[in-house]
């Protein structure tokens, strides 16, 4: 099993290039599913999780094709199946994004409930509700969730729960919706730009949505949809771990392809720690101060700080002058990184929901154990100001999510190698 070695302390200097949002293009290839003709998506991230995405696209009838590593061109061949099976589903939760265009489009869905994962409980009660809402009869047989629906209807309904809306929940209704007979109006929908973006590619695809990016999503069916050529939106969570890696090492570094009106939160805390962040054009150029001030943090949903880059941040608040709080109000048990970075020095103490950090002068590499995406980005940040040798096992995680990260790390002046030799533990 692969692992990576990072040998801390060097400053990060260079530029990087910023891939597309795994959590835009794996909704959107789904969406193939609803088209007539053929979709041809640019700055497709090429990442395990897209991998994945287009074994299961196969094997419900969707051709894929690559041109060069960020082009996918998909294209609905069979409309037989629609069965989404444990094996894919169990690897893969995003995969639950075929189940509302396969309802819309096939009029039958049958998709294996995901169960928990390594973040927390993850139901999936309210993309359930909104499809039933919209006309689908669903049933529970031999773990899989059967939906069927002669027609679907326009309704009006309230996507909101007790963690606040739901990303892959308003892109299935919303997906659904778009073929759906009449209106629908989805209350309390997520504002991710990633949902915002799944909206803009329908409507290119003939689709009429209106507020997507507002928590009032407005959908007027349409009888069919056309393919399109689309270009996926740059990864925020992306840049934003690499901006954590230029600040921890006290370094320099520009990002490339990188939009920064969708971080404002995460800048807004970061500058609030005393990194430099600025817009060059396109570009957005970091630097840091050598002292780092401690903050409070809360993720939230879309405007607010996201989940997705909390335990990333931790990493930097370890290193801060004084005592940080964070607090995940999202998937409040998603803190499997800390055990691990206690291990490299850091003073963490975990009351509920809420991580108090104790910054420290510095952190001491050790082998650590990585136990999902976001926390092995965790990790690897904190190895690479970790004084010594930090050795991250279980690095599959991040290659869902980051694409070839030690060779973009190793172009910004890190010491870090893939090995498949892991230490042991
Ligand atoms: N929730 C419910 N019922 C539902 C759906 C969600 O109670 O039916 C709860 C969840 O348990 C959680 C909250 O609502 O407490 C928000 O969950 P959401 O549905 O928004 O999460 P998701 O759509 O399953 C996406 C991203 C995650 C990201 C979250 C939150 C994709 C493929 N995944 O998940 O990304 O953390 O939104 O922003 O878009 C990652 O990329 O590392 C990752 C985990």
């Amino acid at each position: 099993m692969d692992c990576l070695q990072i040998v801390g302390g060097k400053r990060l200097r260079g530029s990087v290039q910023i891939n597309g949002a795994k959590n835009a293009a794996l909704p959107i290839m789904a969406a193939a599913i609803l088209c007539e003709g053929e979709v041809v998506l640019h700055n497709v991230p090429d990442l395990t999780d897209v991998r994945t995405m287009e074994h299961l696209l196969n094997q419900l009838g969707v051709s894929t094709s690559r041109e060069g590593p960020h082009t996918l061109r998909l294209k609905v061949v069979d409309e037989m199946n629609c069965h989404a099976d444990y094996e894919l589903v169990r690897r893969m939760r995003a995969s639950i994004c075929t189940m509302g265009p396969l309802l819309a489009k096939r009029h039958e869905a049958r998709i294996s409930l995901p169960g928990g994962c390594a973040i927390g409980d993850r139901p999936i009660n309210l993309h359930m509700a909104g499809l039933i809402a919209l006309g689908a009869d669903s049933e529970l047989t031999n773990g899989d969730v059967m939906l069927k629906a002669k027609r679907l209807m326009g309704n009006e309904l309230f996507l909101g729960g007790a963690f606040g809306s739901t990303v892959t929940g308003t892109a299935n209704i919303l997906m659904a919706a778009t073929l759906a007979e009449g209106t629908t109006v989805i209350e309390s929908a997520a504002c991710e730009p990633e949902v915002t973006d799944l909206a803009n590619f329908l409507n290119a695809c003939g689709a009429r949505i209106a507020g997507q990016g507002s928590p009032r999503i407005v959908v007027e069916g349409v009888k069919q949809l056309t393919g399109c050529e689309y270009t996926i939106i740059p990864d925020r969570i992306e840049a934003g771990t690499f901006i954590i890696a230029g600040a921890i090492t006290n370094g320099d570094i520009r990002l490339r392809n990188c939009r920064l009106e969708h971080l404002l939160a995460f800048v807004d805390r970061l500058r609030a720690v005393g990194v430099n962040i600025e817009r060059d054009g396109d570009e957005v150029l970091v630097s840091s101060a050598r002292r780092l001030e401690p903050t409070t943090i809360t993720s939230q949903p879309y405007p607010g700080f996201p989940t997705d880059l909390q335990a990333q941040m931790m990493a930097l608040l370890c290193l801060a002058d004084g005592n940080s709080i964070i607090t995940e109000k999202i998937y409040p048990d998603r803190f499997m990184h800390v055990a691990e970075m206690s291990r490299l020095g850091a003073k963490l103490r975990k009351e509920g929901p809420t991580v108090m950090v104790e910054g420290v002068k510095r952190l001491v590499g050790a082998p650590v154990m990585a136990s999902d995406l976001r926390a092995s980005a965790a990790l690897v940040l904190a190895g690479l100001v970790a004084k010594g040798r930090t050795t991250v096992n279980r690095v599959y995680h991040i290659d869902r999510g980051y694409e070839r990260i030690e060779q973009r790390l190793q172009a910004l002046g890190a010491d870090i190698e893939r090995s498949t030799r892991a230490e042991e533990i």
